[in-house]
């Protein structure tokens, strides 16, 4: 939720009428949270640094040209931030519909049907079309580099990597937010992970291209599949099973010790 704040002078600023106080370099998100103000997101969590990337959680601030991201605009004093106008509100929805152009629309038979922060945020920011053409039609194109005999382009998601025993990986479903790459990184120090690609291309891989998760550097430790929003890495036990009626979140989804330690 934007960089926590650990020690700092105390900031008050003004989030949707709500006055707030909180130590210099917190993010505007957080502040937002501390003053009971949920903003939308996606890429952002407590356990990650913020990144920026998926820009739901756009702002308006008083006398700054633009709408800065909250999770990594720090707060300052006598600062007047809107989460609600009008003007972003409008770039959340056009945001999650290009996100959602982009996505398999299988939502009542995926297994994170009821637990999809991406299917949470759509339902938040109130969006209710998509005006762009889905993938499958000649639309949009994500994830897709196939080209047919004739070098035409035949756009087609790629395949699911089902060679780690504990959780697969949908590209198709990915929105490219980085959680699981930064968890890989900064929770668990493995490195595993990286983006490669560009733009509609770009698509989370692990290691070299051509690698599939059983043949790279990943430990099989989950912390990756714990910060994923979506279904794009999943348990397999949730796949098969359904989504639990109770459950625990610790670094290591596979070790049975459970430290408890919350990761997010
Ligand atoms: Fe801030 Fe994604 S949550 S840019």
């Amino acid at each position: 939720m934007g960089t926590p704040a650990k020690q700092g002078a105390p900031v008050t600023l003004s989030i949707d009428g709500i006055d707030v106080t909180v130590p210099e370099g917190t993010s505007v998100m957080r502040a937002a949270a501390e003053a009971g103000v949920q903003v939308p997101k996606l890429c952002a969590t407590d356990s990650v640094e913020a990144f920026g990337s998926c820009r739901l959680c756009v702002v308006e601030i008083e006398g700054r040209r633009g709408t800065p991201a909250s999770c990594t605009t720090p707060v300052a004093d006598g600062m007047v931030v809107r989460t609600q106008s009008d003007k972003v509100r409008k770039i959340r929805k056009g945001v999650m519909e290009l996100y959602i152009s982009d996505h398999p629309l299988d939502c009542l038979t995926c297994g994170a049907n009821g637990d999809c922060e991406l299917q949470d945020m759509a339902g938040a920011v109130g969006l209710r079309d998509v005006r762009y053409e889905a993938p499958e039609n000649g639309g949009l194109a994500n994830h897709f580099t196939a080209r047919d005999t004739s070098g035409e382009a035949n756009p087609q998601w790629l395949p699911k990597d089902d060679s780690n025993p504990y959780f697969s990986y949908d590209p198709s479903k990915c929105i490219v937010c980085s959680r699981c790459v930064r968890a890989c990184e900064e929770v668990q120090g493995t490195f595993a992970l990286t983006i490669e690609g560009r733009g509609f291309g770009s698509r989370v891989s692990p290691g070299a291209a051509g690698d599939d998760f059983l043949s790279s550097d990943c430990v099989s430790c989950g912390a990756c599949v714990q910060a994923c929003p979506t279904a794009t890495l999943q348990e397999k036990s949730v796949i098969e099973m359904g989504t639990p009626q109770r459950s625990v979140v610790t670094t290591c989804a596979y070790c049975g010790v459970g430290c408890s330690f919350k990761a997010e």
